[in-house]
């Protein structure tokens, strides 16, 4: 897919106030830092279209984004590990559960896993949460810069049997990435394409 158009709309923390279109959307998720805005602005070709930062807890709000005036590509504060109070960890866990479950344009959440780590309870059980509620999910593993081509394979190979181990029968689609090696653009853009086109 072709990139012509990429713009800012808005962000809020209340599901009610997203986008009155209905335009089909797709969202990235996923722990603080894993590089969900640095993804975004990579799938885009643009520095500074989504903020980004070696602090996690950078992105607070549903920040939407208009791309090619036909589709809302949606950044996501994490879950997870934040440094913020945990007061406003509960709040953004209650906002992003909203966004989820109330959103009806969402047609696929892009979960973000960081190659480097080993799988971690709290990813495991939001996809099992997205699961129940019936949520498509794929799977953005980033970072892959980190790690030599045959690791990448051996970390893949056993995230996904991990993820098998679990409640799930089979696997999600999945894509490997590194926002500052420009990796896996074309596989994400690809899929958002494909789905569009359905
Ligand atoms: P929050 O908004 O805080 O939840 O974080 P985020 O998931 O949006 O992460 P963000 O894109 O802000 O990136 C976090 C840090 O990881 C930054 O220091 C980025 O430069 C770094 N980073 C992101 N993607 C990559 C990547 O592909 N490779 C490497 N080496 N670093 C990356
Ligand atoms: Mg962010």
């Amino acid at each position: 897919m072709k990139i012509t158009s990429a713009e800012f709309v808005m962000s809020n923390s209340n599901v009610a106030k997203c986008p009155n279109e209905p335009l089909p959307e797709y969202a990235f998720i996923g722990r603080s830092n894993v590089g969900k805005s640095s993804l975004i602005n990579m799938l885009m070709d643009q520095k500074h279209l989504a903020k980004t930062s070696g602090r996690p807890g950078k992105t607070q709000l549903i920040n939407h984004f208009k791309i090619n005036k036909n589709w809302f590509l949606v950044d996501l504060p994490g879950y997870g590990y934040a440094r913020v109070s945990k007061k406003d960890k509960k709040v953004f866990q209650k906002y992003i559960r909203e966004y989820f479950q109330k959103r009806k344009q969402l047609v696929c959440g892009f979960v973000l896993v960081d190659i480097r780590h080993e799988p971690q309870s709290v990813d495991m059980e939001f996809m099992e949460w997205l699961g129940t509620n019936a949520i498509p999910f794929a799977i953005v593993f980033t970072k892959a810069d980190k790690l030599k081509p045959g690791a990448i394979d051996t970390y893949v190979s056993n995230y996904l049997k991990k993820l098998l181990e679990g409640v799930w029968e089979e696997a999600p689609p999945y894509f490997i990435t590194s926002s500052s090696k420009h990796m896996g653009k074309d596989g994400v853009l690809g899929y958002i394409d494909s789905i569009n086109k359905e």
